[in-house]
């Protein structure tokens, strides 16, 4: 089937089934294309949870979807692509979380929505890059063990000295290969653009940046400032929507690997395949639903 046709063939179905088309702004662009709402994971775990659709395509990585599912458990979830994981996520299990309870009793578990659901269910509260600073300085403890992701750990613990925070080792496989010297001859060889990096992206990285953000808010300051020249420093789908809504801006990706193999899974086939077939459908267990979905709804509350 060709683009064309397979595009009439999903939006035909997406009538038909009253479903919702959400992506991640690391979607290929044609996925991105075809959604009916394209945004960072804050925003999407949000437009999930107010929308009335029934039926949700999820096109991102697993534990994306699983958020939009416990957040609506009586709606549809479906994932493209069943295999499309986040090793990031995977870097931390429930039994981690338990040991460092026992180990820590005192301290609050604030967890990167990049975790399995298991993980979430024993935090206090989900937070995601876009407001990780917020969720952290403003949670009642002083007291803050910040897992998976020690590089955005890092990039909290110094907006929010105040707190003694305890980091957890895992890392984002894509993010991780940037390093200082991409961005110092990155600079040297645009001198006059402004380098916007993620906060997954290591600290001496992170140190080099004139903006750190979640992915919807690289493309909103870009799209709001006055400069015309960027240099990006996350995975290379923010180029889609940062090129269509600046036609006149230039963007430099900081290294050539920014290719996030899993969010790369989905294709427009797996959508129209999702929808026709509504496959993979996400399910949580019962009792790991409940603690995740308190845990989500307490970021949601703090905003
Ligand atoms: P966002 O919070 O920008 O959606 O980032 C999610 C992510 O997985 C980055 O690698």
């Amino acid at each position: 089937m060709n683009i064309e046709a397979l595009k009439n063939e999903i939006y035909k179905l997406k009538r038909e089934k009253n479903a919702l088309i959400v992506a991640h702004n690391y979607q290929v662009d044609e996925v991105q294309e075809i959604a009916d709402f394209v945004g960072d994971s804050f925003y999407l775990s949000k437009v999930c949870a107010e929308r009335p659709e029934e039926v949700i395509v999820f096109c991102g990585v697993h534990f994306m979807a699983e958020s939009a599912k416990i957040l609506s458990p009586h709606k549809k979830v479906l994932l493209p692509e069943i295999d499309a994981g986040c090793p990031l996520a995977d870097m931390v299990t429930a039994e981690d979380v338990e040991n460092l309870k026992k180990k820590y009793p005192d301290y609050s578990i604030v967890c990167y929505i990049n975790s399995p659901a298991s993980v979430k269910a024993k935090s206090d509260v989900i937070c995601t890059s876009s407001n990780a600073v917020k969720i952290v300085r403003e949670f009642p403890n002083d007291k803050i063990i910040f897992l998976p992701d020690k590089n955005l750990g890092s990039f909290v613990r110094k907006q929010v000295p105040e707190k003694d925070i305890i980091l957890w080792e895992g890392f984002c496989i894509t993010h991780y290969k940037i390093k200082k010297e991409d961005v110092e001859k990155a600079k040297s060889l645009h001198p006059n653009a402004l380098v916007l990096v993620h906060p997954e992206c290591r600290p001496e990285v992170v140190e080099l940046a004139d903006f750190v953000g979640s992915t919807k808010q690289i493309i909103d300051f870009a799209t709001a400032s006055k400069e015309k020249e960027f240099i990006i420093g996350t995975e290379m789908g923010v180029l889609y929507s940062l090129k269509k809504l600046n036609p006149d801006k230039k963007f430099y990706i900081l290294h050539p690997g920014m290719i996030c193999p899993n969010m790369k899974k989905n294709t427009l086939q797996s959508v129209r395949d999702a929808l026709l077939y509504e496959r993979y459908q996400i399910e949580v267990e019962e009792e790991i639903m409940q603690g995740a979905k308190r845990a989500l709804a307490k970021m949601l509350e703090m905003g």
